[in-house]
């Protein structure tokens, strides 16, 4: 299993991925769900590049990575690294965001995933601790970020807030 930084070779396979993520599913946000694959290729796939080093983004854009999920040929999740926080990141959505594919959740992919990850953000992040969030009925999500050693720091009436020490 590995994971492989968003780039050109991986189009096709990335794609698929991203066209069929929905737009929103447990907060997790994605503004290409349906996306054609001439769309993906032309627009979204250089915007996507291009947000770990923001061109002409307002100031407010935080760097962020994407990073795929590889299993045996199967590009199975998806992960995204924003690379500091700001107060809204802080308060919201925190460092991680991540997604597995319909047909393989429950097969440990996510949990190992956030591993792999999170070994990225620490060289990445400047904050002593990973932020992260999740929805107070995203059990499966709580049990990914618990086995890799996140501590609930706060609440509201939706969310959870959770963070892993570097
Ligand atoms: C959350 C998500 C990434 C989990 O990925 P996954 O590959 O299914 O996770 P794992 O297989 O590593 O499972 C982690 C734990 O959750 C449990 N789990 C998986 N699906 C579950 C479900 N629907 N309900 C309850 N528990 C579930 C697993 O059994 C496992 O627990 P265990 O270790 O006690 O057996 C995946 O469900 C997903 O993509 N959801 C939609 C997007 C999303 O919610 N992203 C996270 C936003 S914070």
């Amino acid at each position: 299993m590995e994971l492989r930084k968003i780039n050109t070779q991986d189009a096709f396979a990335q794609w698929e991925y991203t066209t069929a993520l929905p737009s929103d599913e447990n907060g997790l946000t994605n503004p290409n769900h349906g996306v054609s694959y001439d769309e993906y290729l032309e627009n979204v796939l250089p915007t996507l590049i291009s947000y770990e080093h923001p061109v002409n983004m307002p100031e407010w854009f935080v760097p962020e990575t994407y990073y795929y999920l590889w299993d045996e040929g199967h590009l199975v999740g998806e992960f995204r690294i924003r690379h500091y926080l700001t107060e809204a990141l802080r308060t919201g959505a925190g460092h991680i965001g991540y997604s597995i594919l319909k047909g393989f959740r429950g097969k440990g992919y996510g949990t190992e995933g956030l591993r792999l990850t999170v070994q990225i953000a620490k060289s990445i992040i400047p904050e002593d601790e990973i932020y992260l969030r999740v929805n107070k009925d995203n059990i499966a999500s709580q049990k990914v970020m618990i086995k890799n050693g996140a501590r609930l720091a706060g609440e509201d009436n939706q969310h959870m807030f959770m963070r892993i020490p570097k």
